[in-house]
Order: C-alpha cells, then structure tokens, then sequence
C-alpha cells in the first residue's frame, strides 16, 4: 500500500480526528443518551414536557404502581430523575433509587433532588448489569427507556430487574408502544428517526410484553395508553412470581 506523505498525511490525520471527534459527539457506543445526543441533554427535561404529556403518563403509571409507605423503589433508565423525585415526593417513606448510564443527565437529577429537597440516591450504572443485591427492590419502575435498548438488551434489563425484584415484586413500565391508530403510526415516525429504528421495532408491537413472558414474569398486561404529538405511550406491568 501507498504511504500517504506530506500535506495528503496531515490532510488525512486532520479528516480522521475530525470523524472521531464526531462520532464521539453524536454517537455513543454503549448507551443512547436522553435525546440521542450529548449536547441536547441539556433541553431534556423542558422537550419531554411540551412533547410527550409527561404529567398524564407518569400520573398513570404511579396510580398503577401503588407503591407503599417503607418499600425500596428503583427507577431503571431515571434520566434527569424526574420520575424518580415524583415517586419520593408522592410516597413519603420510600426509598428511591434512580440509575442511569449518562453521567450528565445523572447530574441534572441530583441538582434537581437538592433544589427540591427530595431524599433519592442517584447510581451511574447500566440496566444490563445491575449493581444491586438479588432481591432488594418492591417495585421497579421505568419511564420512556426500553425503547432505547436493542432487543438483547431488553432481555437482559428485563433478566436484571426480575433478579433484582423480591418474590411478588412489580415492574411498571411506561414506554412508546404499539401506535393506537395511523395518526400516531405516523407521529411516532419521528422518535423512531431520532432514537433509531432498530431500538423502537419492538415498541410498535408492543414487543415489550413478550418479552416480559420470556424474562418469567406473571400477571403481564398492558393496562392504558396515552396518546401524545409523537405516538402512543404504553403503561405495562408484570409481576415477579414468587
Ligand atoms: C428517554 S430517557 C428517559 C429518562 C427518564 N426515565 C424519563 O422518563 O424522562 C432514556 C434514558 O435511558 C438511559 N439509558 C440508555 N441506555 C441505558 C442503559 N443500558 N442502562 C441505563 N440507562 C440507559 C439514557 O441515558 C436516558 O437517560
């Protein structure tokens, strides 16, 4: 092969460092951040809120959650925490522990715990592998996170959370599903542009319920949809046996 020499070498190492300095700004390898890339995670918070009704969904998933004075709650995917001091404000008493992979959006949540005065413990960590004791959690909970994992990743959250659940414990999960008519078919065009295609194939069959039967949890359903200006969001549940 052809050394490249002179002003095509350095054109070349500058095109190179250009391409990583690219990637390592709009495409991260092991995880797929809040709003697909690093420098959005800032306006996060403010884009869910105008774009995906956030109060009607998360409400919906608290009143199916019923969660318990005294129970340890996780929060799988937390993002900027939000749902994770809604469930600490909501329920006094419970312990709630949010994880996520982005360490910036984990910084958003802390400052957000402290401006609100809400005791919650925010862990960096992937859903994969769960750095917490079989057995520990009442109840798992999820918001608009599943749809960032590939297939296998889903198994393997799904594997973690049943690990990491007590016998009778409950997951509840909110995420894009199965679009409720052509309206929302279309609209969820658009998030499936922006978190990629792969990731969301299972939210439009709502492919999330059978994987929960293969994971072996029971009492599976999907128990509400609401539908918003990008798709219809899924309320789930499934049950630890025990
Ligand atoms: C769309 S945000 C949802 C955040 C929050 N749950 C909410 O409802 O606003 C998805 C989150 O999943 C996180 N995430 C993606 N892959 C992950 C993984 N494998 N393990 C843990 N967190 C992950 C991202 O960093 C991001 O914060």
């Amino acid at each position: 092969m052809r050394r490249l020499t002179g002003a095509a070498a350095a054109q070349q190492r500058v095109t190179t460092s250009l391409m990583e300095i690219f990637h390592e700004s709009f495409y991260v390898s092991d995880y797929i951040p809040p709003l697909r890339h690093h420098f959005l995670t800032r306006f996060y918070d403010p884009v869910v809120r105008l774009t995906t009704r956030e109060r009607v969904f998360k409400h919906a998933l608290l009143v199916q959650a019923q969660i318990k004075p005294g129970q340890e709650v996780l929060d799988l995917g937390c993002g900027t925490g939000t749902l994770t001091i809604q469930i600490a404000r909501a329920f006094p008493g419970v312990i709630a522990t949010g994880i996520d992979a982005d360490p910036e959006a984990l910084a958003i949540a802390r400052a957000k715990a402290v401006r609100e005065v809400t005791p919650v413990t925010f862990t960096r960590g992937f859903a994969q592998h769960l750095p917490f004791d079989s057995g520990r959690f009442d109840t798992v909970v999820s918001s608009l996170f599943f749809h960032h994992l590939t297939r296998t990743d889903k198994k393997s959250a799904l594997a973690e959370a049943g690990r990491v659940l007590k016998p009778a414990g409950e997951l509840h999960v909110a995420d894009w599903g199965r679009p409720a008519n052509a309206l929302m078919h279309a609209a969820f065009f658009m998030v499936r542009l922006l978190d990629g295609f792969e990731t969301t194939a299972e939210s439009v069959s709502d492919g999330l319920l059978e994987l929960m039967r293969a994971a072996g949890f029971a009492g599976i359903a999907k128990t509400a949809v609401v539908n918003t200006p990008f798709g219809s969001i899924g309320i789930y549940r499934a049950i630890k046996p025990i």
